[in-house]
């Protein structure tokens, strides 16, 4: 599908369940021609000139904030990274107060990522004039995770609609998950998840996916498939008898691939487990793997994004 649609119709990107075709569509093609941006000498154009753009990253990360950054910056925009290491959140600052005092700053825009589902929404109605990111809560959305895994099939397979998506592993506690699944059925993508029952959610089915036990019956025929990586930090405690056991079971293994189609492509958001839930030779492995270009993909998806949100939108008014 390509857009037919010229703008999105939220101040927000909350999550990948509140879109429409259209706005996935829209933002892919997009983020096509901030790809052309990348591979320039000069990466830059003026889109978000004289806007404030402020990375609040309220948990770990390096893919999603490094790629917000660097997407500000290539659409020249001022940018702000705030932690909570060093930051007055050490001294017992909450989130809101924390949010007001940037607020009262004059951001145009907040990316951000926190532990807690539904805190990226909290701020987006607290704060109606400016643009709210959801760079993953909790285990609820990571939106922009699944446009850019989508921009990633799309540009390698040429099409979204039909393909055979297998995700395997954590399903319970992931985010990229819940907004994959989400992504892809909305663009007619056929959707496989593969876990143990313990990190299998009841009722998961329901939202128009194959739920399958076993990792050769998942991987039988697909086109894509993509590795989670086991989210100890959430589970409190291991959800299966041991890491060994797991890579036995769940490990993608060259031999394993063999079952999928000629031409199947390997991802993972990131970071990896290797030797849990992928063994480094098919990790490394150029003929499947796209796992970098994923995160190659993440700027021009994160660029297209924000342009929408803040250039398109500021150009309009
Ligand atoms: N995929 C992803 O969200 O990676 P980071 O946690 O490093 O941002």
């Amino acid at each position: 599908m390509r857009a037919s649609s010229t703008s999105l119709r939220s101040k927000d990107l909350l999550g990948i369940e509140t879109l429409i075709p259209e706005e996935i569509a829209l933002i892919l093609d997009t983020a096509e021609g901030f790809k052309e941006v990348s591979e320039r000498h000069v990466k830059k154009v003026p889109a978000l000139r004289g806007q404030l753009v402020i990375n609040l990253f309220m948990e770990a990360s390096t893919r999603t904030r490094v790629s917000f950054e660097i997407a500000e910056k290539r659409l020249s925009a001022d940018t702000l990274n705030f932690s909570s290491s060093g930051s007055s959140v050490e001294k017992g600052e909450t989130l809101i107060d924390t949010a007001d005092n940037l607020v009262a700053m004059q951001p145009n825009m907040i990316v951000m990522r926190h532990k807690h589902p539904g805190s990226a929404r909290m701020l987006a109605e607290r704060y109606p004039n400016i643009s709210i990111i959801n760079g993953g809560d909790g285990s609820h959305e990571h939106p922009t995770q699944a446009l850019l895994d989508a921009f990633t099939m799309r540009e390698r397979l040429g099409r979204l609609n039909g393909v055979n998506v297998t995700i395997v592993g954590d399903i319970k506690y992931s985010r990229v998950v819940r907004s994959n699944i989400h992504l892809l059925t909305k663009m007619n993508a056929n959707v496989t998840l593969a876990a143990p029952p313990t990190l299998m959610p009841v009722e998961i089915d329901k939202l128009g996916v194959r739920v399958v036990h076993s990792l050769d019956e998942a991987i039988e025929g697909a086109d894509v498939v993509m590795m989670l990586r086991i989210q100890l930090e959430r589970q409190g405690k291991l959800s299966f008898p041991s890491l060994r056991e797991y890579y036995n079971t769940f490990g993608l293994t060259r031999e394993r691939l063999r079952r999928a189609k000629k031409g199947v492509l390997v991802m993972h958001p990131g970071p990896m487990n290797r030797g849990v839930e992928i063994a480094s030779d098919v990790a490394d492995d150029p003929n499947y793997s796209v796992i970098l270009e994923q995160v190659t993909n993440g700027v021009a998806v994160r660029m297209a994004v924000l342009y929408l949100l803040g250039g398109a939108h500021s150009t309009e008014s």
